[in-house]
């Protein structure tokens, strides 16, 4: 939701925390500040409201002296999107940033308030400053303050804070979103995720929930809430493979765009070294051969898209599952079958919905199996077993090559769970499936989707519908389209439009119709029928349309390679994020930061 950043080091720190925030700044992009200490050794605060930008050109001719520091941007949550509110927020020597909510935030505000605090802003981030201020008033011991104050909070919080009277001293914290190490030579960064000094250092630790760090520029101690910093330990970091190019747009417009076509190398990076006939998805082979009894998905948004195809394809080998909406199954009874698994998929593994859902089944005694995209994030930490999608970092906050990736992991899950020995024809497929992928998407010029995305831009309503494999690449169409173009649109199995959507259709709707699962096209081409009848406009996707012997039952078709369907899944949604990135490129939305979203939700 925000993203924060610390640093302590020897280089000047003003340009690299707010290079760090323009690589966070899919996170949130309300406002955005930095704290840094001057030549003369004070604390300097500049905030600004808007993107990173801004802040930019207000800080363009400052560096900062060496030492600590630390920046914020910010996604509104308790307060309005106003300068006062912006990050980081001072309560005399302390100053701090903050990403999170504090549950308590209310009582200790009135608390504070009762003991002549006077507070400038709406948020809950200042409570955290002054609470930590009192503390360090009392001995001035920066990081025992820091300690002692949270122990006041309830809620989550990742925090970075400074204190005006230790330049070289930087404490963190972490309890809920996430906070990851990177330990450089001679300097040390601490941030909501590792893009932000990626360039820097590839050696990472991500913080526990309920723990907390000093950080000088050398030296790095970690220790829970309840140690004292005397016992804090020196963390042991990993190296992570991630590129510094991919988090950067290259040639491309967008980020977006960029990872669309990265998806090919998204599903290859993925599939490498656990897909050979004798052993697909080694890290799952000592528990594959339990053959759950039934398996229940849990996610959110693309993410839950994917897990309607994880269905499907589980349903293929044999086992029974169900996907369900995290933020419902957290609360509900879980009634599965015993023995069951629960499968949580988030590309950013912080997602606060999923990662509860994952933790009620966990205390209701089912194996809980992750995938994520985000090597050392929550979900991976927390689920007893997690498979890592290797699409490298995705910064658009519409997920696209995180997407694809997802739907390749699930494709060998099902073949490595399979009691029958695993198809050739579908492990064949899945194989080609990336160079597919690419051969397709470089065959498509831009220029033949410029009618398209003009039909689609001045259409007064847009629907996507299919049947079977189509019905979740329906819904993630509907998600993509609406989310960057902010036009509504939704997504319906092809077979419910006659229960109530159809009332919709008239002249001037379009119904944009992925086709790649081939079982059902017959009746998914009577329901598209019934559209045109009504003066719906029908968009089809997929291979061989319109050879399959019937009149013309579509306006239009974009023509996917005759690959088996497996194959196909990916080309149609290669297509569906294509068009919705195009028709949202040509209204000059930012399709990178959509509005009123973030990349990673990390608050109920
Ligand atoms: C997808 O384009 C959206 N940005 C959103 O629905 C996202 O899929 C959802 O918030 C889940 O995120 P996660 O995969 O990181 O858990």
């Amino acid at each position: 939701m925000c993203g924060i950043m610390g640093y302590s080091g020897l280089q000047p720190p003003v340009p690299l925390l707010v290079s760090g925030l323009e690589r966070l700044e899919y996170r949130g992009y309300d406002s955005s500040g930095v704290a840094f200490f001057d030549d003369f050794g004070l604390i300097s605060v500049v905030r600004a409201v808007g993107k990173v930008s801004v802040l930019k050109e207000e800080v363009k001719d400052l560096a900062g002296h060496p030492g600590a520091a630390i920046g914020h941007i910010r996604w509104a949550t308790h307060g309005g999107v106003k300068l006062e509110n912006a990050h980081p927020h001072q309560s005399g020597p302390i100053v701090l940033v903050h990403n999170g909510i504090i549950e308590n935030e209310q009582v200790l505000r009135i608390r504070l308030k009762g003991e002549g605090i006077l507070f400038q802003s709406e948020t809950d981030s200042e409570v955290l400053s002054h609470l930590v201020r009192l503390e360090y008033e009392k001995d001035r011991n920066f990081p025992e303050a820091v300690r002692r104050a949270l122990g006041h909070v309830e809620g989550s919080y990742a925090l970075a804070i400074l204190c005006q009277n230790d330049p070289a001293d930087l404490v963190v914290a972490r309890n809920g979103p996430p906070l990851i190490l990177g330990l450089g030579e001679g300097e040390t960064f601490a941030a909501s995720d590792i893009p932000a000094f990626l360039h820097f250092t590839r050696q990472v630790f991500s913080m526990e929930n309920s723990t907390i760090a000093l950080i000088r520029h050398d030296e790095v101690r970690v220790g829970s809430l309840d140690q004292t910093v005397e016992s804090w330990k020196t963390p042991v970091s990993r190296t992570i493979s991630w590129d510094p190019v991919f988090a950067e747009k290259g040639a491309y417009r967008h980020f977006m765009e960029k990872e669309i076509f990265e998806s090919p190398r998204a599903m290859m990076d993925t599939l490498a070294d656990r897909v050979s006939f004798g052993n697909i998805l080694p890290e799952i082979a000592r528990k594959a051969h339990e053959k759950p009894p039934a398996v229940a998905f849990v996610a959110c948004g693309t993410s839950w898209h994917a897990a309607l195809l994880g269905r499907s394809f589980l349903e293929q080998a044999g086992i029974p599952a169900f996907v369900e909406i995290a933020s419902e199954f957290r609360y509900r009874r879980l009634l599965l079958p015993p023995g069951s698994w629960v499968i949580g998929i988030s590309q950013s593994g912080e997602t606060a919905d999923t990662l509860g859902a994952l933790e009620a089944s966990k205390r209701a005694g089912f194996f809980t199996l992750g995938i994520s995209n985000v090597p050392g994030s929550s979900l991976e930490r927390e689920a007893d077993l997690c498979l890592l999608t290797h699409a490298g970092p995705e910064i658009g906050v519409a997920s696209t090559k995180a997407f694809q990736a997802q739907v390749a992991l699930l494709m060998m899950l099902a073949l490595a769970l399979s009691p029958a020995p695993p198809r050739e024809d579908l492990l064949e497929s899945l194989i080609r499936s990336p160079h597919r992928l690419e051969l397709f998407l470089e065959s498509v010029p831009p220029e033949s989707l410029d009618g398209r995305v003009e039909r689609l831009r001045l259409s007064s309503l847009v629907m996507f519908a299919g049947r079977g494999l189509d019905y979740p690449l329906a819904l993630e169409g509907a998600l993509k389209f609406k989310e960057i173009t902010y036009r509504p649109a939704d997504g319906y199995p092809g077979g419910e439009l006659k229960h109530g959507p159809i009332a919709l259709i008239e002249p001037g709707v379009t119904v944009v119709a992925p086709m790649v699962d081939r079982s059902l096209r017959a009746k998914e081409i009577s329901n598209l029928r019934e559209i045109r009848a009504r003066g719906g406009y029908v968009m089809a996707i997929g291979p061989l349309i319109g050879k399959d012997g019937h009149e013309i039952w579509y306006d239009d078709r974009i023509e996917l390679p005759d690959d088996p369907p497996w194959s196909g899944i990916y080309q149609a949604a290669g297509i569906l994020q294509l068009l919705a990135y195009r028709v949202a490129s040509a209204l000059g939305n930012d399709v990178d930061q959509p509005r009123n979203l973030a990349k990673s939700v990390t608050v109920e």
